[in-house]
């Protein structure tokens, strides 16, 4: 069972704690001047949260919508430090990472705390993108699915499964963010399948990503995989002419 031609392709490029005003400028003049979009894909950025005003007035009008990397589970008030998904939504973003390894593994976020962000940006109006993946141990004791599965059932409970309609999952299998490993095709599709087979009904239809060193030269490869709807980049999303090159792949 497989709608593939009823799901939008999605290139999602994740800077992390990366750039200066300068790059930046760079940056977002170089994709902007050579990515004028394609009908079947959506190209987002999603730079940290100082830089979310320069991107979104640099992207205006062009074929890239904006993202955010992470955001509170709370609502707007006493939260020092934090950034609230209707903030998000104040300056135009339409995507927010949520659950992604880096967050959970340095920031300690717990499943349940991916779920209530989940919660808050759909509340705003924003389509979270949740990362789910396994740690190599997880991998080498045979407990990919089962650790996917778990991550992927927190959020299920707190938010119901019909309120993956609106949103993207993104399989990152956390030995391949950063490291140049790339999860094998075969790898990467039982993933992908595994994590459809748990949306049930809405498993067709639902948007799911691959993270982990995706680049121009294994990008096709990977888009080629009839479960791989697109990628979440994290270094290629820092050159201009590997983000195009990626999003040209995904068209
Ligand atoms: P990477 O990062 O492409 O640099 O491996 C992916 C991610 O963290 O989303």
């Amino acid at each position: 069972m497989n709608e593939r031609h009823t799901r939008q392709r999605l290139v999602a490029g994740n800077w992390k704690m990366n750039g200066n005003l300068g790059d930046n400028a760079r940056l977002l003049e170089g994709i902007t001047a050579n990515w004028s979009g394609a009908e079947q894909v959506k190209a987002v950025i999603c730079p940290p949260f100082v830089y979310l005003p320069q991107v979104a007035k640099a992207i205006a009008g062009s074929a890239i919508e904006l993202g955010a990397q992470t955001v509170s589970e709370y609502k707007p008030g006493a939260c020092t430090g934090e950034v609230a998904a209707e903030m998000l939504a104040d300056w135009q973003c339409r995507y927010v990472i949520v659950g992604h390894s880096e967050r959970r593994r340095l920031q300690g976020e717990t499943d349940a705390q991916v779920a209530e962000k989940f919660h808050a940006a759909q509340e705003a109006g924003l389509i979270p993108i949740l990362c789910l993946g396994e740690s190599e141990q997880e991998r080498d004791a045979g407990l990919a699915l089962k650790t996917i599965g778990h991550q992927l059932s927190v959020v299920v409970e707190r938010v119901g499964i019909d309120a993956f309609a609106k949103a993207v999952v993104a399989y990152e299998p956390v030995w391949a963010v950063g490291t140049g490993k790339v999860a094998s095709p075969e790898q990467a599709e039982e993933v992908h399948r595994f994590i459809r087979a748990e949306l049930g009904e809405l498993g067709p239809s639902t948007q799911i990503l691959y993270g982990g060193s995706v680049k121009p030269g294994n990008a096709k490869q990977l888009f080629a995989l009839p479960d791989i709807d697109g990628a979440l980049l994290g270094g290629a999303s820092l050159s201009a002419e590997d983000f195009v090159a990626i999003c040209e792949a995904a068209a």
